[in-house]
């Protein structure tokens, strides 16, 4: 006897509708004509594993026009307006605006989210705030936090310590922003320090690493000399590296080489840095973000981040993986018909490989974290950034979605559209 049997589902790389059953919470094989406390049908519809967010900036969510707005939307007028608006951060204040991302996550399919968090801050005010809500959520959602340096680790007073006290208070992942430090030897060191102190504690690193249009910022191949000699190989993540797009193909090749010989994950944020990149540019502007179908194409592993969702930097947004993946179809010109496949592993199982999960996936023994699409493929899903009807967790729903229905008048008589290509037009 099954607890859930979830009949119909499509699943990636096999045409044929299959049946997934659930027991205990994890995944297993279906016997013929055996019996479920629950069913749920597909009836052929996509199911993955539970989506996972492996870059965002939860500290700063929902704070879109606190004081005011960023009326040109560049990065520069983000980082001071959040400047001021940091000064009014409190515990609360973080806990509420977090909680509220959390459940339009949630809703969304994801169960797993990486959030940075800065830790320029003597109070560590939003880390605290974070550390208590990663306890609160731990029985719905797995929250992982990145000590985060938004103003640079040697550029900051006391920024080395501030690293090692986050450590300390219970960030599961070291950060640092080596193209934001003050000199070109500072950034290496910050790489060097925040990867150190990593190792030391057996912590994973995921760095801000390159987040610039200038050619010459070239941090990623210090990570990648580090993660080597310090054998972190799997564990270190370098997000954004937007400078990558600007750099000479015969760099770009060895580093692409490099970076997939010390085993390093990327993330790539097409919704933040398809409007904060190229802002220095005449025409024509450059898309600035990282060399995506390069790196997949040599066997990096590369997965999508929301980043910020209405924030100085971002107003947009609401928390969901396939929004920012179907922004990357375009703007990665990822329309190719394994490239829209590739796009879902980018936010589910390439993201978990990089948030080092385990006992994910659809196999066998895995947890039955999953979610149903209201849609047949990947490609539909993509095209429609399709609702979840259901988001299971240890093989409980827990969340629903019920999609709009939509009525057309034609030819004098109301009927209804779902936008599926039918048979019959
Ligand atoms: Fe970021």
């Amino acid at each position: 006897m099954l607890d859930l049997l979830i009949r119909g589902a499509r699943t990636r790389g096999v045409e044929a509708p299959r049946d997934i059953g659930v027991r205990a919470g994890r995944i297993v094989q279906v016997q013929p004509g055996e019996g479920a406390a629950r069913t749920l049908d597909a009836a052929g519809r996509l199911v993955t594993p539970a989506l996972v967010e492996p870059h965002i900036h939860l500290d700063a969510v929902l704070t879109v026009g606190q004081p005011r707005y960023n009326l040109t939307g560049s990065l520069f007028e983000g980082i001071a307006i959040w400047g001021e608006r940091v000064k009014s951060l409190t515990v609360e204040d973080v806990k509420q605006r977090v909680r509220q991302v959390l459940r339009w996550q949630l809703a969304n399919g994801v169960l797993f989210v990486r959030s940075h968090v800065d830790v320029c801050d003597p109070e560590l005010t939003a880390l605290r705030a974070l550390v208590e809500i990663r306890q609160e959520v731990a029985g719905q959602m797995a929250l992982q936090l990145v000590a985060f340096p938004q103003q640079g680790i040697l550029s900051f007073p006391d920024g080395e310590a501030l690293m090692r006290r986050a450590v300390e208070l219970g960030a599961d992942v070291v950060g640092a922003i080596p193209h934001f430090e003050l000199s070109r030897e500072y950034g290496e060191r910050s790489v060097k320090f925040a990867m150190t102190l990593a190792a030391e504690r057996g912590l994973r690193v995921d760095i801000h690493c390159d987040e610039t249009d200038d050619e010459q910022s070239r941090f990623l191949e210090v990570m990648i000399a580090e993660t080597i000699r310090l054998g972190m190989q799997g564990r270190v993540t370098a997000s954004h590296t937007t400078a990558m797009h600007s750099y000479n193909n015969a760099y770009a090749y060895r580093l692409v080489n490099n970076l997939r010989r010390a085993e390093l994950h990327l993330v790539t944020n097409p919704l933040d840095n398809s409007v904060l990149q190229g802002r220095f540019d005449s025409y024509p502007i450059r898309r600035g973000h990282t060399r995506v179908k390069q790196l997949l194409a040599a066997g990096v592993n590369v997965c999508i981040g929301h980043d910020s969702v209405m924030d100085p930097w971002y107003p947009l947004g609401y928390g969901d993986p396939l929004q920012a993946a179907s922004v990357l179809a375009h703007y990665g010109q990822m329309t190719g018909y394994e490239e829209i496949k590739t796009l879902i592993d980018m936010i589910s199982v390439n993201a978990a490989r990089a948030l080092g999960l385990e006992e994910y996936g659809l196999e066998p023994g895995c947890r039955a974290d999953l979610v149903l699409f209201d849609a047949p493929s990947e490609m539909d899903a993509v095209r429609l950034v399709a609702p979840r009807l259901a988001v299971i967790r240890g093989g409980e729903i827990v969340a629903r979605t019920e999609p709009a229905r939509h009525m057309v008048v034609w030819d004098g008589r109301e009927e209804p559209v779902d936008f599926l290509r039918h048979a019959q037009g």
